[in-house]
């Protein structure tokens, strides 16, 4: 093991530590936005990886985009199952790594960490058919959890969702307190965490859920009517169509960059503390930014690279059902229970992202 340096951060030490000693994850939804992300980073850490996705929203050219961004041997720690997590045997299949048979082949070895990432996102997506939404973002995550448990995994991680502070006013967002969900996806995101609670005191098995608010970066899909926000915006304005925003535009969101995530990510994971077990967290980055400013932002990076974008402004739409008006979180609780540290605000995650943009519509 690696020496830790006292002035690094938890995540650097981590990061140290995880790349002289290979594990083994297993991340669901990994052909996903942020799937492909822990999977990118894991084996760029030396970690061996099983993905598991369906290709319901995700897409095969993530994966090759991760193959690109890794070396040819890190490549080969990579396992990939087309599966969907509704089939229970399918999620059983991915808690092994299986062995290669070929000469000085690797042997099979156990999943050790879990990161569930799969399900269907969007609240407009839920509010079209709350059935599918609820079939794998409930019967899917029960799934996973009994096929973690039965696979007695060293630790469970899921994505959950800043959507189950519903219609509690309360700024900035506190973990103990939630209100009523304002749609259906939010539900299933809640459920989630009633599940993982009943199956600590039920079986003692302990898992983490991560409160996702606004994720963005390299990989999140700008297509299609579910598109998030700043992904919809950025293909809009380079492409010179309309950007619409949903009602007066002081709505407000916490976006939070996608290596944020994954910092998340893995300092849940490999938690120690009994504390820091059995917990939700908040993972953002503490700062709200409304709508308007947002297009005010991404207006000013494009500009001078899209000449067409001069005196370009948004037209506004009526407001979304659905959408929760206000979300900042207080992330003090990640901090102090998991070391988490976001690295970049939406400003400089916005540096990062906008040549992935740029270089996408290129192609
Ligand atoms: N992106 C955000 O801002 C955000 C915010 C809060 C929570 N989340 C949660 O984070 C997770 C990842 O979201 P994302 O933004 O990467 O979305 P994404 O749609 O890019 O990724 C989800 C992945 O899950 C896969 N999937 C869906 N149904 C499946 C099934 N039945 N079986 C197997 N795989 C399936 C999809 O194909 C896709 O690859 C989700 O649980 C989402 O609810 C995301």
């Amino acid at each position: 093991m690696s020496q830790q340096n006292p002035s690094s951060t938890a995540y650097e030490n981590l990061r140290a530590r995880l790349v002289t000693e290979t594990h083994t994850w297993l991340v669901t939804g990994v052909a996903g936005f942020i799937g492909s992300n822990l999977l990118e980073n894991l084996l760029k850490l030396n970690q061996r990886v099983v993905g598991l996705d369906n290709f319901a929203t995700g897409h095969r050219r993530n994966l090759a985009e991760v193959q690109t961004l890794v070396t040819a041997e890190q490549w080969a720690n990579f396992h990939f199952i087309e599966g969907d997590i509704r089939n229970l045997d399918d999620c059983k299949r991915a808690m092994v790594f299986p062995p290669m048979h070929a000469v000085g082949g690797r042997s099979a070895a156990d999943v050790e960490y879990v990161l569930h990432e799969a399900a269907l996102g969007s609240v407009p997506r839920s509010l079209a058919d709350p059935v599918m939404t609820n079939a794998v973002n409930v019967s899917g995550f029960l799934n996973m959890l009994v096929a973690s448990r039965d696979a007695s995994v060293k630790s469970f991680t899921y994505a959950a969702s800043s959507s189950t502070y519903g219609d509690h006013p309360a700024l900035p967002k506190v973990e103990h307190t939630i209100g009523k969900p304002l749609s259906p996806y939010a539900v299933t995101k809640y459920v989630n965490e009633l599940f993982a609670d009943v199956f600590a005191r039920c079986y003692g098995f302990n898992t983490i859920g991560l409160r996702y608010f606004n994720v963005f970066g390299p990989r999140q899909d700008p297509d299609g009517a579910y598109a998030a926000v700043i992904p919809k915006w950025i293909a809009s304005l380079i492409k010179g169509e309309p950007v619409y925003i949903n009602g007066d535009g002081e709505t407000s969101r916490d976006f939070c960059f996608i290596a944020n995530v994954v910092q998340a990510n893995l300092l849940a994971a490999t938690a120690q503390s009994v504390d820091a077990l059995n917990q939700v967290y908040n993972v953002a980055v503490g700062e709200r930014t409304t709508l308007n400013e947002l297009y005010a932002q991404l207006h000013s990076n494009l500009l001078p690279r899209y000449a067409h974008l001069k005196g370009v402004n948004p037209l506004h739409s009526d407001f979304r059902t659905g959408d929760v008006r206000h979300s900042l979180a207080d992330i003090g609780k990640a901090e102090q229970l998991l070391g988490y540290a976001p690295t970049q605000r939406i400003s400089e995650g916005l540096e990062w992202a906008m040549p992935w943009y740029i270089a996408r519509h290129r192609d």
